[in-house]
């Protein structure tokens, strides 16, 4: 029997919980879409590092000098994409992103960032600027300066499961608190 729209909306939260909480899980790495400055999509993966279903709310980190971080300022709408093989299932998320480079949620971030993980924010030069050869050790001074989380708050849900001869999709949009549901030809 099929699950209702309310269980599916649940497991997908669900899903995502476990993901972020578990370094193995093949949601742990996600792909974060955002609009370019000229309007082509930029896309790239990154590690889903909290979820708080309540809040509908991803976390997200990164380097705050990383182009993703200049996107999301001209345009905070984002879409971002989980595929769990051993489920079979998509899911594909939309919503609005915001870079916090301050304050008590960065703080506790930037503090529960493992010692060794710190290093991905400690090169001088902004991801993405042309080298001439292979980068040394970090030697950024204040890595946490460079560090940046992104809060993603979720206003769309795309759930696809992959099954022979049953192939089931459902949408979920939210305006308010409650998302308007409802199964969608897959
Ligand atoms: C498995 C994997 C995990 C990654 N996780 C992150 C991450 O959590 N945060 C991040 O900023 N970049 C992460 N990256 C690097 C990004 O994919 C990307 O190369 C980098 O952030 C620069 O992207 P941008 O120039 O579009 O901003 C990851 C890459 C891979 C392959």
């Amino acid at each position: 029997m099929d699950a209702t729209l309310a269980e599916i909306l649940a497991s997908a939260w669900a899903l995502l919980v476990r993901a972020a909480a578990d370094p193995r899980h093949p949601c742990r790495v996600v792909q974060l879409a955002t609009a370019g400055r000229d309007g082509a999509p930029h896309l790239r993966s990154v590690v889903l590092r909290d979820v708080d279903p309540a809040a509908r709310v991803l976390r997200l980190h990164t380097d705050r000098r990383s182009a993703k971080v200049t996107e999301i300022a001209a345009e905070p709408r984002v879409a971002l994409l989980a595929w769990d093989p051993r489920a079979r299932l998509q899911l594909r998320v939309g919503g609005r992103a915001e870079v916090l480079t301050h304050g008590p949620a960065w703080q506790a971030a930037w503090e529960a960032t493992p010692v060794g993980s710190r290093g991905d924010y400690a090169q001088l030069d902004p991801p993405g600027t042309p080298a001439t050869a292979p980068l040394d050790a970090p030697r950024h001074p204040e890595p946490e300066r460079n560090f940046a989380v992104i809060l993603l708050t979720v206003d769309r849900l795309d759930w696809l499961r992959l099954a022979p001869g049953a192939h089931r999709r459902a949408g979920f949009v939210w305006s308010g608190d409650l998302p308007r549901a409802t199964w969608l030809v897959p």
